[in-house]
């Protein structure tokens, strides 16, 4: 395992390449795509909504790390013949005052500070709500997601922001919904019917997390809040047809720095290297128990997937060996790769008879991110991943390679997995989460496409790849006129919302 971090002899990118994908994009812009390469699939329909960080500075005063960017949605309208792009910010009250002002007015998470010193940021705890992390549409509802806060409404047409979003009542403003809901296809607990699973987490000395469960037309079926001891960093969840599974990673927060207005809040979060990670599995049944199970000290984001099988449960997440930190004197630009811990996939397991878990398993040892799957096999057993990769087996760079994972072929702990198809867009391209989209009427989990938007250096814009998931193989390529820069998530609806 340790020699997978040693760096790959020739690197696969040029650092000023990687860098343009950072330029903010301040146009809104909405077209049919002229330039397509390939053939676009005729029963591909729907859109593809993406949201990320367009704005990484303010009147050319930057934010200190990409996540304190404010949100923009980028649409991807499919019609079988003709893709239409638009992209648009989301109007929170946080980017029209700065807008207006022309410079930052609020600390940022993740390091960002008003220009002035410390004297300008002491005491000073207002954060901007960003809208940035996520985009989904559920019970008639656009929804751009950002964990902290509530999330905001857009029209799925164009793209105008309608308002805050408190979904009936459900939320006060200011209280985190979670940017990573799953949605249950449904299992025998939600009668077959599809359910969107989301939660929130108030953390502090004990943190306590709100679950929620919606049916398909955004009706709230099933609420419940579980406290549990210690600081909980929670950005990611998994979903099994039982249990509720979170991560929480021994991480601890010295709020001081923040309140003094030295740092951000995400910089004064540090991992204890020493202490186990806690597997919480917290019942759908709110009568039921919550469970802890601890295992190897490590730092998650994003989970894969996770699945029960009879008296044991499975979950599949990329995991840190140290917390990526994001020190206050450092310019993300600048980041030295080597230095910086990669993502790599794991297997956990429980067996939920004797409260015990087993070792972590290495999946796959490249550096990777943003996994996904066939969305029919979520929180049950499934044989593919799709998940954004570095270029070189080893060491650590930018994303700029699509991995398909196949769990069925895998050999543990070999560095260069033999389970696995790879489509590499080095040297020149990086590349954003992958998503998988079925075929409709597609008889196996791997018939469909992975769509992936990808920052084209050469071009110095933005390329929307669509990749046959069975062998990774190029289908069309469409060339926006325009860069986008790198994004977080995003989701596919099966609608084309009369953009046709
Ligand atoms: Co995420």
């Amino acid at each position: 395992m340790t020699s997978t971090l040693r760096p790959p002899a020739q690197p696969s990118f040029r650092r000023d390449d990687w860098q343009q994908g950072y330029v903010s994009q301040t146009e809104e812009q909405a077209y049919w795509a002229e330039a397509i390469e390939g053939q676009l699939p005729p029963d591909l329909i729907g859109t593809l909504f993406r949201n990320g960080p367009g704005q990484l500075d303010v009147n050319g005063q930057r934010f200190h790390h990409p996540f304190d960017g404010d949100g923009m949605i980028s649409a991807f309208t499919f019609t079988g013949s003709r893709v239409h792009f638009r992209n648009r910010y989301v109007r929170t009250p946080g980017f029209i005052a700065e807008k207006q002002a022309g410079k930052i007015l609020y600390r940022g998470v993740f390091g960002t500070q008003k220009p002035g010193g410390m004297l300008a940021n002491v005491f000073d705890l207002k954060i901007k709500n960003i809208a940035n992390t996520n985009i989904r549409y559920w019970g008639d509802k656009l929804l751009a997601l950002w964990e902290a806060a509530e999330p905001f409404r857009l029209d799925p047409k164009t793209l105008e922001t309608l308002g805050p979003e408190y979904l009936d009542g459900l939320l006060k403003p200011g209280q985190a919904f979670s940017a990573h809901p799953r949605i249950d296809p449904g299992s025998r607990r939600t009668g077959g019917q599809p359910r969107l699973v989301n939660f929130g987490v108030q953390a502090g000395l004990s943190s306590t997390i709100s679950i929620y469960e919606f049916e398909a037309d955004g009706r709230l079926v099933q609420q419940q809040s579980r406290t549990v001891p210690g600081f909980a960093f929670l950005h990611d969840f998994a979903i099994t047809e039982n249990y509720y599974v979170f991560f929480q990673n021994p991480v601890s927060l010295n709020p001081i720095p923040f309140v003094l207005g030295l740092k951000g809040a995400g910089q004064c979060i540090s991992l204890d290297a020493q202490k186990a990670t806690q597997i919480l599995l917290v019942p759908r049944d709110p009568a039921q128990p919550v469970r802890s199970f601890d295992t190897e000290p490590c730092f998650v984001f994003h989970h894969a997937n996770a699945f029960e099988m009879g008296d044991r449960l499975a979950i599949d997440s990329i995991c840190y060996i140290s917390f990526p930190s994001i020190d206050a004197g450092t310019d993300f630009l600048e980041v030295d790769f080597d230095s910086v811990a990669p993502g790599q996939l794991f297997r956990f397991e429980l067996d939920l008879s004797t409260g015990k878990s087993s070792a972590r398993r290495c999946l796959e040892a490249r550096a990777c991110e943003f996994p996904c799957q066939h969305p029919a096999t979520v929180g049950q057993p499934t044989r593919y991943y799709y998940m954004g990769v570095t270029d070189a087996p080893t060491g650590n760079a930018p994303l700029q390679a699509i991995m398909k994972v196949d769990l069925e072929h895998q050999s543990t702990l070999l560095e260069e997995s033999v389970g696995s198809t790879l489509h590499s867009f080095a040297p020149r391209g990086f590349i954003n989460e992958p998503l998988f989209v079925p075929r409709p009427q597609g008889q196996t989990e791997d018939d469909g496409w992975v769509l992936v938007l990808i920052y084209n250096a050469e071009r110095q814009a933005s390329d929307l790849v669509i990749l046959n998931a069975q062998d990774l193989s190029e289908t069309a390529r469409v060339k926006l006129k325009q860069h986008i820069p790198y994004g977080l998530h995003g989701s596919f609806v099966a609608d084309t919302f009369g953009v046709v």
